[in-house]
């Protein structure tokens, strides 16, 4: 019998439940044995696997994280026989990986071996290269979202200086939604740095404007909390610096996300079943299966774009 074993690794994403679940239930419908794996690409090491059930996963699908428990291994490439042998033992014949680059790049590595694999974009980040939407980015900005407008309440009230960091690694993604939705001041992004002057004039003439300024900034920013500090000085404005952390990357998951989750899921198991490996992007507004070998590579779009803005 086919085995089917889904597994979520890196940063947990608010709708991971969602994707384990619609996957879960399609393949046991076509009469697939499916398990989970705990803990990431850690727990298939150690061979770590738990037969699902499709009553009791549906029961997670509403809540953030993931039930399976997730791990980063950032040597598991070289780790790869030894988890090909803890499949073989368990008899699983086809993997879903959910989770960010890391984890596609693991999941890639163990197609490598013959085994079919199926890479799902779920990152609150959205930094994975070759899809356009990532399973939790869209939870994460209406949380984002939801800060400033509460933080703009005060704001209209009293004068402050108010910055919001976000998560997203080294990637602006969900910092510059955030700010774009939320029409902040400003976002401050890794991939386009400014000068502390500019920043200062954007600051000083949204204060002109309406007595307070609001800035968005990624934590990848380099020197974030100087830059900020200077920044208080500088304006003269008493500063509120929060950031919220992995509350981030937690709650409920929204209906965009399920529903995406979903997708992707049913996608995935569709190519599972036609033997192919990849990974299941979002393009178009629909699921696009991509060789791993055709995924534009994260780091190389980076430093194309820097050179492309040489000013940044
Ligand atoms: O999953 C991605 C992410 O949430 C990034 O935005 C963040 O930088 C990182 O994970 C944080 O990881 P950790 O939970 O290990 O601190």
């Amino acid at each position: 019998m086919p085995t089917l074993a889904i597994l979520t690794s890196g940063g947990d994403s608010p709708g991971m439940n969602m994707a384990i679940w619609q996957a879960n239930a399609a393949m046991q419908v076509l009469g697939w044995q499916t398990l989970g794996v705990k803990e990431g690409f850690t727990g298939l090491l150690r061979g770590d696997f738990l037969k699902l059930e499709t009553s009791d996963t549906m029961r997670y699908t509403r809540y953030g994280g993931t039930f399976l428990a997730s791990s980063r291994d950032p040597d598991f490439a070289l780790k790869i026989p030894e988890a090909i042998d803890q499949l073989e033992q368990a008899g699983i014949t086809h993997l879903l990986v959910l989770g960010g680059n890391g984890s596609i790049r693991g999941a890639a590595a163990l197609a490598n071996t013959g085994i079919k694999v199926i890479g799902i974009p779920a990152t609150i980040d959205n930094d994975v290269a070759g899809s356009n939407d990532s399973i939790g980015f869209d939870t994460a900005c209406n949380f984002g979202l939801q800060m400033i407008d509460q933080f703009r309440d005060t704001l209209e009230a009293l004068p402050r200086l108010c910055v919001l960091e976000t998560l997203g690694g080294d990637s602006g993604f969900l910092a510059l939604e955030i700010a774009r939705a939320g029409g902040a001041d400003c976002a401050l992004l890794p991939e386009h740095p400014i000068s502390s002057l500019e920043l200062l004039q954007i600051t000083q003439a949204a204060i002109k404007h309406h007595h307070y300024a609001l800035i968005v900034a990624s934590e990848g920013y380099e020197d974030l909390e100087q830059t900020v500090l200077n920044l208080e000085r500088e304006t003269g404005l008493r500063l509120r610096f929060s950031r919220p952390s992995h509350a981030m990357r937690g709650g409920r998951p929204s209906s965009h996300d399920r529903s995406l989750a979903a997708a992707l899921a049913l996608a995935a198991c569709n190519a599972l079943t036609k033997g192919e490996s990849g990974m299941m992007g979002w393009q178009d507004g629909k699921a696009k299966r991509l060789d791993f070998k055709d995924i534009p590579n994260q780091k190389i779009l980076k430093m194309e774009n820097q050179k492309k803005n040489p000013e940044t």
